[in-house]
Parts: C-alpha cells; sequence; structure tokens
C-alpha cells in the first residue's frame, strides 16, 4: 500500500495552510492525510492505533465483566456499551485534546437487528426474502447507534451455517451462500448509506471471517474442518459480495479452519481478503481471539500470539491487549517490519476520516425521541417482522381464524416479553415489547373473549398448570398456543444437542390437542426446530422467530387475516436432529436410492424456501429465451405466476441452477436469484431470471477462481426445470 505523497499533486483540493498540518485539513484527499499522520507518529502511537478496548459493562453475558482499566488518552477504538453519547464525547476528548496529535477513537458495538429499535433477528429477516426492508431496518438500526455515539457495528454474520445446534445460526440469514451474499449486501448499503461520514450511517464489519458457521457438533468456539472447495463454494462467497459491497471492516473468526485458526489465518486474511480481492479496509480479530491462539495450540504466549495475528493479516486486536504489550518488541527485534505495522495503521485511520471523526469526533447529546424508537421506524421492524413469519401448517383452513370464535392464549412465549428480543438485543428493552397476548388483545379483543393460562415454563417438569390449561381451552372455539425458546437458548455460546423443545412444551402440546379444540401453534425461536411431533399436536403452526420489538401486531394480523404471511424458510427444518446437518444444496450421493436413515425418514420436515400462504400461486409454464447460447451470450428465463385465490399477497420465486454433469461435482441445486412480488388476486405477473452464465452457471474452484464448461444446465423453478446448453 502506497502512504507516501507529493504536495504538487494536492493542486486542486482544497487546500492549504502551511501552518496547519495536512492531516488536520478536510480538504485534502484521505490517502495524503492519512500518510501525513502516520510520518508523525511513533510506533507506540501506532501500535494504540491498533488496539480495542472496553468502556463499560458489555451486554453480552459471555464476554462481561472485564473492563480495561489504566488505558492511555488515545486508543484505537472503543466497545461501547453506553446508550448515549455522553460517556464518548469525554473520553473522545481525552483523545483529541489530551494526546499529542488528537487522533479521534473508534466507537463500535455490536447492533445485530437493531440498536434500541429492535427487529426479527437475521434469521427470521432472510425468510422475509425482502432484501430492501434488510437495508432499510440496517439503515435505521445505523442511525440510532450514530446518534447514540457509535460508528461502528460488528454487523452483518454472514456465516452460511447448516447446522441448528450452534446457537449462531440466529445470527445468519440462513443456510445458502446466495441468500446471505444478498442480504448481507443489503445490510453494508444500510449501515453505511452513500457516504460514511454521514451522521446517520455507521461503518459494517463482516464476520465472522470465515468457516466459523461450520461448527462440529454445532459446538460453539470449536474446531471447524473446511476444505478450500466448501471455503470457495459455500464460505466464501457472502463475503466476497459485500467486500465489492465496500463494508468498511472485517472481523476475523474464533474457530480453527483445518489447523490454522481464522485469526492467525495468512491464507484467509493476507492471501484472500487482502490480496486477492483487494480488501482497503481493516480486520479486527475477535473478543480475546489473539490471545486464544494459546489455548488452540499455535501460540506458546501472548507475544507469540501477537506475532502470528499481526503477520498473518490482522490489523486490530480485540480486548486482549496482546498487540500493545508487544507489537513494538517484535519490530524492535526485527520479527515484524514496521513498514507493515505502517500498512495496518493506514487502513484504521482511513476509515477514521471517512467517518470524519477529525473533523466531527463529539456526537450532539440528542433527545430520546429524536435519537431512538420513532414511530415510523417501529412500523418498519413490524413490517420485517410481518414478513418474515412463515405459516407452517394450515389444515382445513382454519387460519385466518373466523370472526368471533372465542380464543384461549396458552403457554410460556404468550405474555413473554424478554424472550422475544432473541439474543444481541443491544439496547433493546423489555418493555418497549409488544407481547403475543397484548398484539392478539389489540386485534381481537374487541370483538372476542380472550382466555389466559401459561400451562407451563419453557423448560422443567412442572406440570401443575396444565389443569387451568386445558380448563380454558375447553371453553374457547381455538387456542393460541405459544412455544418456543428463552432468548439466551440461541446466540454465542449457546448450543444445543437437539432442536426440539423441550419437553414439558411437547407435552403441553400433546395435551391441549387431545381436548379437540383446533389449536394454533405459535413458535418462537432462533433456529430451526425438529417439530415431527409437535406437528401432530394441532391444526396450523406459525413461525413467527424472535421479532423483536413489534411482533405482536404483525402475528395477529395474520391470525385473523388481515395480513397474509409470505415468509419462506432460508434454511431447512430437519425431520429430527440426527439428521443434522441437512440442507437443500448438498451434493448428489453415489446412490441416490440409497443411503437413507433405517430409524427416521432422510428428506426433511420443511424445505428450504418452504412457507404457505392464504391464497395459491399458479406457475405457469416457465420458458427460455434461447435454450442454447455462447459462453458469453445471455438468456432470460421467464415463468408466469397467477394469484388464483381468494386473498391478495406476497409471492417470492427462488431460481435455482444444477449442472449435473462437470469437472468437479457440484450441488444438486444452487439459489442463483429471487423475487417477491405482490400480487392481487385474480393478477397475473411475468418473474423474470436474466442468466449470466459466467455468474450463474459456473462453479468456483478451491483457488477461488470461476471457471464456466460447456455442456448443459439447468433452470429451475418449483417443479419445473428447463434445459440451456453451453456452446
Ligand atoms: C464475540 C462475538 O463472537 C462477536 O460476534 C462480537 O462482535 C464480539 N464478541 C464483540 O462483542
Amino acid at each position: 500500500m502506497a502512504i507516501s505523497f507529493c504536495l504538487p499533486l494536492l493542486a486542486g483540493s482544497e487546500v492549504v495552510s502551511k501552518d496547519i498540518p495536512l492531516y488536520k485539513q478536510p480538504g485534502v484527499p484521505i490517502d495524503m492525510r492519512v500518510a501525513d499522520l502516520l510520518s508523525r507518529m511513533t510506533l507506540e502511537e501506532k501500535v494504540l492505533q491498533l488496539s480495542q478496548y472496553i468502556v463499560g459493562l458489555n451486554t453480552n453475558v459471555n464476554n462481561t465483566g472485564e473492563v480495561n482499566t489504566g488505558l492511555p488518552d488515545g486508543v484505537g477504538s472503543y466497545i461501547y456499551f453506553s446508550e448515549d453519547a455522553t460517556l464518548r464525547n469525554t473520553l473522545q476528548r481525552k483523545a483529541v485534546e489530551n494526546t499529542r496529535l488528537g487522533i479521534p477513537i473508534l466507537f463500535g458495538f455490536d447492533v445485530i437487528h437493531g440498536f434500541r429499535t429492535i427487529y426479527p433477528i437475521p434469521l427470521a429477516q432472510g425468510c422475509s426474502w425482502n432484501s430492501e426492508l434488510v437495508r432499510e431496518l440496517s439503515a435505521i438500526a445505523a442511525r440510532e447507534s450514530r446518534m447514540s455515539g457509535t460508528d461502528w457495528t460488528f454487523s452483518p454474520m454472514i456465516d452460511v451455517a447448516r447446522d441448528g445446534r450452534w446457537g449462531r445460526v440466529a445470527e445468519g440469514y440462513g443456510e445458502d451462500p446466495y441468500t446471505n451474499a444478498v442480504m448481507g449486501v443489503a445490510a453494508v448499503k444500510g449501515y453505511q448509506g452513500d457516504t460514511l461520514s454521514s451522521k446517520v450511517n455507521v461503518a459494517a464489519c463482516l464476520k465472522h471471517f470465515a468457516g466459523y458457521g461450520r461448527s462440529e457438533g454445532g459446538r460453539d468456539y470449536s474446531f471447524t474442518d473446511v476444505s478450500r472447495q466448501s471455503l470457495w463454494e459455500t464460505y466464501l462467497p457472502p463475503y466476497e459480495a459485500c467486500v465489492k459491497a465496500g463494508a468498511a471492516t472485517v472481523m476475523s473468526a474464533f474457530n480453527d479452519i483445518s489447523g490454522t485458526p481464522a485469526t492467525a489465518n495468512h491464507y484467509l486474511l493476507t492471501e484472500v481478503l487482502k490480496n486477492f480481492w483487494h480488501y482497503q479496509g481493516f480486520v479486527v480479530s475477535d473478543w480475546n481471539a489473539v490471545q486464544q491462539l494459546i489455548p488452540q495450540g499455535i501460540a506458546a504466549n501472548r507475544k507469540e500470539a501477537a506475532r502470528k495475528a499481526f503477520s498473518a493479516g490482522l490489523d486490530m486486536d480485540m480486548k486482549d491487549d496482546c498487540f500493545r504489550e508487544h507489537l513494538a518488541v517484535l519490530v524492535a527485534e526485527g520479527k515484524i517490519d514496521e513498514e507493515k505495522i505502517d500498512e495496518s495503521v493506514a487502513r484504521v485511520l482511513r476509515l477514521k476520516f471517512q467517518l470524519g471523526l477529525f473533523e466531527h469526533p463529539y456526537t450532539p447529546v440528542y433527545e430520546e425521541d429524536k435519537r431512538i424508537l420513532r414511530t415510523e421506524d417501529k412500523e418498519m421492524a413490524a413490517r420485517m417482522a410481518q414478513e418474515s413469519m412463515v405459516l407452517l401448517k394450515n389444515n382445513n383452513s382454519l387460519l385466518p381464524l373466523k370472526k368471533g370464535m372465542t380464543m384461549a392464549v396458552i403457554g410460556p412465549m404468550a405474555k413473554d416479553k424478554e424472550n422475544l428480543l432473541g439474543s444481541w438485543k443491544a439496547h433493546g428493552r423489555t418493555e418497549d415489547v409488544e407481547s403475543i397476548y397484548e398484539g392478539l388483545e389489540k386485534e381481537f379483543g374487541y370483538h372476542t373473549r380472550m382466555f389466559y393460562a401459561k400451562g407451563c415454563d419453557f423448560d422443567g417438569s412442572d406440570t401443575s398448570s396444565f389443569a387451568e390449561a386445558l380448563s380454558v381451552a375447553s371453553q374457547a372455539d381455538v387456542v393460541i398456543l405459544c412455544l418456543g425458546e428463552k432468548a439466551a437458548w440461541s446466540g454465542e455460546n449457546a448450543s444445543r444437542s437437539t432442536i426440539a423443545l423441550p419437553c414439558i412444551q411437547e407435552q403441553l402440546a400433546a395435551e391441549l390437542y387431545k381436548t379437540g379444540t383446533p389449536v394454533v401453534i405459535l413458535l418462537s425461536n432462533g433456529r430451526p426446530l425438529e417439530l415431527a411431533r409437535l406437528v401432530q399436536q394441532c391444526d396450523a403452526m406459525l413461525e413467527i422467530w424472535q421479532p423483536g420489538i413489534a411482533g405482536g401486531t404483525p402475528l395477529a394480523q395474520i391470525l385473523s387475516g388481515k395480513a397474509n404471511p409470505s415468509g419462506k424458510l432460508c434454511i431447512t427444518f430437519p425431520f429430527d436432529s440426527g439428521q443434522i446437518p441437512i440442507y437443500y444444496n448438498e451434493r448428489q450421493s453415489s446412490r441416490p436410492d440409497q443411503g437413507k436413515y433405517q430409524d427416521i425418514p432422510t428428506i426433511p420436515m420443511y424445505d428450504f424456501g418452504y412457507g404457505l400462504s392464504y391464497t395459491t400461486f399458479s406457475y405457469g409454464t416457465m420458458r427460455a429465451s434461447s435454450n442454447s447460447i455462447q459462453k458469453n451470450g445471455k438468456v432470460r428465463v421467464e415463468v408466469p405466476v397467477t394469484n388464483i385465490g381468494n386473498m391478495d399477497g406476497y409471492e417470492t420465486v427462488h431460481w435455482f441452477v444444477s449442472d449435473p454433469y462437470c469437472t468437479i461435482s457440484r450441488p444438486q441445486k444452487e439459489l442463483k436469484y429471487f423475487e417477491k412480488r405482490f400480487l392481487k388476486k385474480g393478477e397475473t405477473t411475468l418473474f423474470t431470471f436474466d442468466i449470466d452464465p459466467k455468474k450463474d452457471f459456473s462453479y468456483i474452484d478451491e483457488t477461488g477462481n470461476y471457471f464456466l464448461e460447456e455442456g448443459d444446465y439447468y433452470v429451475i423453478v418449483k417443479d419445473q426445470k428447463i434445459k440451456i446448453e453451453i456452446k
């Protein structure tokens, strides 16, 4: 990276007072300001820029408590747990006014699905198939964050995850690389907007680079065995897309990938990210991940850990202070080149300039009503909640409910608020949340008699409240049974050996179903669930995920028929936890008709893309503009879709491709495009997919290069496929 500059180049830019250092002049191009500032810095000052600490107590239960103390006034970055900008400004003032060069601090925080306006978890967002809404909500999160003193969010998580036992499956967009790429890009665009210097945008951070989602047995932080082929084909595409979209930073992952932890992985951090993709942003480690190279078995001590991580391409050390302790000494010993330190510091400084921190280091302290929970933002959160909910079962069209049905609202989730927020709730508060019961009351209360009984707790074996639940069920026309997971059961460090709900909840469902009153189950959870038993104890089932603060009314509107459910799964729901991993894009077996489980079905309970509607969409014949094209040709494929039911609604069309014969074996099918549209009843619309063979038919090999071979390919929509020959 070139970090030198010369004055003549300044012609045309808004310069230049010789008395003011270049780096303090906003009109000077950023790279020159960076170079000027670097030329004035001591090695110690540089290393400080590569170090991140925490202020206040983390809201993440896995990483609380250890507040860094005794730090110099100017550090590279803080993780900022405060809810408004007051503390930031105090700390920032110390850095800007008490240090020699006045370099502002970068304040980061985990704003994963909202800052205070908490919207559905990313896994739910994936099921909305509405990337524009993902962008808009990310922009809301950015606005609340930046106006509260946070410049940088550690989001989006774009780890492809295929094991529901892994709690972090909640934090990404499911099992498919393309979906993660599209939603990740939308989030980056929402967070960063057109320019980082705007006072409502924040820098994004792509995490966790890479392969973290491949956890073994669903255990968090554990070793992952990822072949180069899987790395390139499955885990890296979302990163490549988001890097191209301009994501400001990347976080290295905790996991050891096939023998080299991600945080010390030269191949990933330098060869792929910085050299192959020409990435200009910086890489921050995950929390304590540098020192964790010791238990991971590749560093004898913190000094060696610092050397290995930095030499691999890590730019900033989160929390564990290994860089500040050791980098300068390592330079003095000739083990690390100061030029390399300069490159990393330049990356960090560049972002600070881009964010405008040198010109505007402080955040105005806004009134709460200007800063958070604006009405229009809550409406947007509600819209996402509604679009992400997936109708899994609807026997005899029980839903939407007939007007006037008396309702027994039962279950541990019915009046719960805390758990609807999900994991990583940032500054979300229980008091902001509309519960399921409140939503139902709002929608049905004025004309419907509602009974309530908790029935049981989330887990345990206490059945003493069953009797009350059965009694209210017998007085009602329909049972709304609200089940699910506590927020802490998914997210970081929240693995489960089975993805079924605890027995007590299944037992309650079974007892209620026996009463003969129709049962609608609402599920709120942060992972795919094993539903084989529950699905038999109900007439209808709606997956509402962890919808955040505004889930009550959206789900009630689905039950009443005011809204038509449109979510579709972005992750497969296995029939049984023993099927894991199971995902739509696996490769073909050598004996497709054999190799089945002897004791359980081999197919999943609900496929990727599954989701019911109150209306029916009929697909006409798929057609291609040509069935044979050159490698550099283009082809348009289209399918007419008609809403032949009795209700307006959204339909998402998923376009897959398959290549049955190739130099390397390929997934049975791969999602390449999707589109969601609103169709009035009776309306027909033409969905189209413009295929660029180089992008859509080619395969990526284990070196990250794309190859397009001649031969036959299939484009697949629902149960239709069409052959296209590449010549
Ligand atoms: C650990 C988590 O793995 C990561 O996702 C998060 O951003 C950091 N801690 C900071 O809280």
